[in-house]
Order: structure tokens, then sequence, then C-alpha cells
């Protein structure tokens, strides 16, 4: 249990796995949570299940490759919270196909939201963070930054450079008080893995449920991750126990993939 209590928390991606995840854990630590999703229906259900539980959230639609929707939406959590402590970026999507397969419509897209976006939104919260005395960036890279994956070469290049994001991000704000870390999740099981799952069953033409055996064995723990374990990584570095963690990127991959 850790305490965020009077923190101000934005998940962006917070309307499904990892980033639903992380906003119902952080609520329930007292947090006030703002859910951000380019799926407003989906970022409502979070909020809905938080109030439910007599947490404090609110949900926003946004688009976070959007520099105009961006700022708006921050601007409008800015007006109502005193200051933005922690920003959650859980977004991130793939196409898989091989280099001489995926279209460079895929590319730009796999790019835009994974990396792209993630500049956009955060460095739109860092300008209010250093007004208001500091805060903690973290952004949900994936093992795929560290390790090259087979048919998934625009998703692999785009958290590589997230991870390198991250450590500018932290050398250049520390002197404001803003810490940044990336966080690399291995195989968790979520909608967008179940997606990638059966694109990969399709392309080797075997059932779905020997993708998700192959990938459980490479595992030392023999499982794949869920959303708690990573709401729970999430919450301890929002939590003030864990700020001098500075530009690192941690791996949570069950011990698939160590740094
Ligand atoms: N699930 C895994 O196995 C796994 C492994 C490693 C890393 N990750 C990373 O973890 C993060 C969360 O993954 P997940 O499995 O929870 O995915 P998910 O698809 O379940 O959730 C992602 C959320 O992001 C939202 N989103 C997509 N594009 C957006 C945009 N442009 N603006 C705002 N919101 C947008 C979606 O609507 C969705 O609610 C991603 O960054 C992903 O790359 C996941």
């Amino acid at each position: 249990m850790f305490d965020l209590t009077h923190k101000t928390v934005v998940v962006a991606g917070g309307g499904r796995g990892i980033g639903r995840a992380a906003s119902l854990r952080c609520a329930s630590y007292g947090a006030t949570v703002a859910v951000l999703d380019i799926d407003q229906q989906a970022a409502q259900g979070t909020v809905d299940d938080i109030l439910a539980g007599n947490g404090k959230a609110s949900a926003l639609r946004c688009d976070i490759t959007s520099r105009a929707n961006v700022r708006e939406v921050i601007d409008h959590i800015a007006k109502r919270c005193d200051r933005i402590d922690v920003l959650f970026n859980s977004v991130g999507l793939t196409r898989l196909g091989t280099i001489d397969e995926i279209s460079d419509e895929d590319f730009d897209f796999v790019l835009d939201v994974n990396l792209k976006g993630a500049f956009v939104i955060s460095s739109e919260i860092v300008k209010r963070m250093k007004a208001t005395g500091g805060g903690r960036i973290i952004h949900c890279a994936s093992y795929c930054g560290v390790k090259e994956e087979y048919a998934n070469a625009a998703y692999c290049a785009a958290k590589a450079g997230l991870i390198m994001l991250t450590r500018v991000m932290a050398l250049e704000m520390g002197e404001h008080n803003i810490s940044a870390v990336a966080i690399s999740p291995g195989n968790i099981e979520t909608e967008l893995l179940d997606q990638a799952f059966r694109r990969r069953a399709e392309m080797e033409n075997v059932d779905v449920s020997e993708i998700y055996e192959r990938a459980a064995k490479r595992v030392p723990l023999r499982r794949l991750g869920t959303v708690d374990d990573i709401a729970n990584l999430v919450a301890f570095l929002s939590s003030d126990a864990s700020f001098y963690i500075n530009g690192e990127n941690i791996m949570m991959t069950g011990g698939y993939v160590m740094n």
C-alpha cells in the first residue's frame, strides 16, 4: 500500500488494460485520477468503477497524438486541480509484419502513437510540473524496446525510442524536481496482447492457444503477467517512496528479459 492521497495522477490510455488497472489501483490508494483515452466510453467505464469504490476520478477523451487536443485536456485538468503530480502514459499499440511486409502507413502509425504521442503528452505535462514545483513521469515502454521481436519492427523501434526519450527527459528535467522513468512489461494478458497473439497465430497457421503456451513457457516464472502486477509497480512509482529512481527502464517480465 502506497500513500497517494493529495496526488493528482493523469493516466493516458486508462480506458483499458494496464492503464485501467493502474487507474483503479492509484485511486484505491487515495489519488485523484484523470483517466484519458481516445475511447471516451472506455475511459468513462474506468471512472465509473473508481467512483463505485468511493474513489475520485474523471474521464476525458484525449488523442495523445494531437498536440491541440492534449493541450486542451491538460488545461482543463490544470484548472480543476492545483497541480499534476504524476503522468502514467500507458498508450500503445502495434501492427505486426516483417520489414518487407509492413506498410509505410502502419510503420508511421505505430511510431506516432507509441513515440510521438508520448513526447506530446509528456512535454505538455512537464511544462505544468515545472510551474508547480515538480512531478513524476512514467512511460509504459515494453521488453520489445530492448529485445528484438520477429515481425514487430515498428513497435520495437518505437519502444526503444521511448526508453531513450525518458532518459533524456530525466536528464533535462531533474533540476525542476521532475523525475522520469520507463517501465517495460513482458507479455501481460490484455486485449492488446490477445490481438497480437491472434495475428501471430494466423501468420504461423497454428491455434492461438499454442502461442499463449509458448509465451508462458519462455518466462522463468512460467506464467504471463497480469495487469495487477503492473498496477502495483505504477502505484509504487507514483509514490514519494520511489522518486529518486530516475531515468531507469524498469523491466517487469517475470524474468523473460533481464536488464
Ligand atoms: N499487454 C502487453 O503484453 C504489453 C507488453 C509490453 C508493453 N505493453 C505496453 O503497455 C501499454 C498498455 O498496453 P495494454 O496491453 O494495456 O493495451 P490496451 O490496448 O489494452 O490499452 C491501451 C489503451 O490506449 C488507448 N489508446 C490507443 N491509442 C490512443 C491514443 N492515440 N490516445 C489515447 N489513448 C489511446 C486505447 O483506447 C486503450 O484503451 C502499451 O504502451 C503497450 O505497448 C503491453
